[in-house]
């Protein structure tokens, strides 16, 4: 059996798929593994999935590497780009069945849930329009010469994405990839391989031909490391923690030196100054830290706030905090649903014991809410310092650190005093401030006067440990191509 009836409270009962999508077909495990998916909120299972091994990646990779050099080739990059937009069409046809299934298993409130699927379907729809758009250029270095330089696809490309946003990272690495006339076995995250094999239904409708886009589900170890250490995989895309990033890097090195991307963690600061409109600034770090319960790359969990205004911004903070719905996330009125897995809930509460232990004042929260699944307390740190753990290690939780700086130089030194570089922000109504604060700070993205508001126009990535490479814009085309240059030689023989 390869898929199974299901119920989510949004949807009513649905057709899950549960095997591994595979030129266009669910199929079992060559080993006939399964595992089981876990329910956040309940703590209950929900089903269990085909689980893709070794071999079943050199299947899906030679699935792949077939249509890249068959018919894949064969389309048109107009063509490529009407596949992307019917994609994006069926996934706006089913926003709804896709964000429950996505509530059910990631725990997101399904309020966020249709969120990402409205941001997945503009990033298709994105990606779509630049298909036929990738263009090359002519070289003028003398008359003797004619030299053009095209972009040509990668080949088969390995994307392993994460279980915060199991959807929206499937359309981050699908549309450049494809847009660029590659093909892709992608891994799921064992925690959250519902969706993605919901949305794998939706490729086979749209028309992709058999192998395009191939699905699995799996464990980083086993499929995970196959995928980034297989000889016929062109590149690999990741997005996952920095520890993980290293063991990608490595295995690529290890085998055949594939082009690597990497996304991966951060530990971004959000710097309040004391000209900033304070109920704005505290709606937006309240946002960037709370936001889909902390388990954001870019969560922005180091508050810094001018001395001035710190004690009546924690004051203001921790009202508006106290308004955030935490529980079912089915309730339409929920913003924060529960942890993704036994695993991280245990690693957050660990940290949270930490700060604790470290003398950091905890302001509200710091405890697992209820007793069943995986909830905890939006959680704010006063008095933090900066050799603390919980200012320096990404908690990827509803945790939030504030300590407090004196002027615009303290607040950049504190602002890249980390490993990382994915994100930050600057509160303030002064321009000047805004640009010179953003331009010294070291981040791939600097919101100002807002948080975690990406766009897949805008691209992403980080700097540091924070990641190579970036995605959304027309940046990630660059990740999904080859550059070649031509030359041809249009005067005699030079050399007699
Ligand atoms: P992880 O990095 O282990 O998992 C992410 C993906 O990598 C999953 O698909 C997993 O199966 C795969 N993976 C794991 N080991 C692998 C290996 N050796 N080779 C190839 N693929 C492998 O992240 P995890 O353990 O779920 O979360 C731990 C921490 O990582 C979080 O607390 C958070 O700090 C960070 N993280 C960052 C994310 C981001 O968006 N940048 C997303 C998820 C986690
Ligand atoms: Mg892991």
């Amino acid at each position: 059996m390869t898929s199974i009836k299901l119920k989510t409270p949004a949807s009513g009962e649905y057709e899950q798929p549960t095997g591994l999508f595979i030129n266009n077909e669910f199929v079992k495990g060559q080993d006939g593994k399964t595992f089981e998916v876990i329910n956040p909120t309940d703590e209950s299972v929900i089903c269990s999935v085909h689980e893709a091994t070794e071999k079943d990646v050199d299947i899906a990779v030679s699935a792949a590497r077939k249509a890249f050099e068959g018919p894949w080739r064969q389309v048109t990059p107009g063509d490529r780009g009407k596949l992307l937009f019917k994609l994006a069409d069926l996934f706006e046809k089913n926003l709804e069945l896709l964000a429950a299934v996505e509530s059910l298993d990631n725990g997101k409130a399904i309020t966020m849930a249709k969120g990402d699927v409205a941001a997945c379907v503009g990033c298709l729809r994105y990606y779509g329009g630049w298909a036929d758009k990738i263009e090359g250029k002519v070289v003028d270095t003398g008359s003797d010469t004619f030299n053009y330089i095209r972009k040509e696809p990668i080949g088969v490309c390995g994307q392993i994405i994460p279980w915060n946003f199991p959807l929206l990272m499937w359309s981050w690495k699908i549309g450049p990839a494809v847009a660029c006339g590659n093909t892709v076995v992608l891994k799921t995250a064992e925690q959250t391989p519902l969706s993605a094999l919901v949305a794998a239904t939706l490729i086979k409708e749209a028309g992709f031909p058999p192998g395009v886009v191939n699905i699995i589900s799996g464990f980083g170890k086993v499929a995970g490391a196959a995928i980034s250490s297989h000889m016929d995989v062109d590149k690999i895309a990741f997005t996952g923690s920095t520890v993980v990033g290293r063991q990608i890097m490595k295995a690529a090195a290890g085998s055949n030196l594939k082009n690597v991307t990497l996304e991966l963690g951060g530990k971004s600061p959000n710097i309040v100054f004391a000209d900033a409109d304070i109920d704005n600034a505290i709606s937006w770090v309240n946002f960037g830290i709370f936001f889909n319960h902390g388990q954001c790359c870019c969560a922005g969990s180091r508050v810094y706030v001018q001395e001035s205004i710190y004690d009546k911004f924690i004051e203001r903070f921790k009202e508006r905090t106290a308004k955030n719905v935490v529980g079912d996330p089915f309730d339409e009125n929920t913003f924060q649903g529960p942890q993704v897995s036994q695993l991280q809930f245990d690693r957050i509460m660990e940290y949270i014991e930490h700060g604790k232990e470290a003398g950091a004042k905890v302001e509200t929260g710091g405890k697992r809410k209820g007793d069943k699944g995986y909830f905890i307390e939006p959680t704010i740190f006063s008095n933090v310092t900066e050799d603390m753990k919980i200012m320096q290690e990404e908690i990827f939780g509803p945790v939030c650190s504030i300590s407090k700086f004196k002027d615009k130089e303290e607040a950049i030194r504190l602002g890249n005093h980390a490993t990382y570089g994915l994100a930050a922000a600057v509160h303030t109504s002064n321009l000047n401030t805004a640009i010179e604060v953003s331009n010294a700070l070291k981040a791939g993205t600097v919101w100002v006067n807002t948080y975690n508001t990406l766009h897949h126009q805008l691209p992403f990535g980080g700097y540091q440990s924070s990641g190579i490479g970036r995605e959304l814009g027309e940046a990630a085309l660059e990740n999904y191509s080859h550059t070649k240059t031509v030359s041809i030689r249009l005067g005699d023989a030079l050399f007699g």
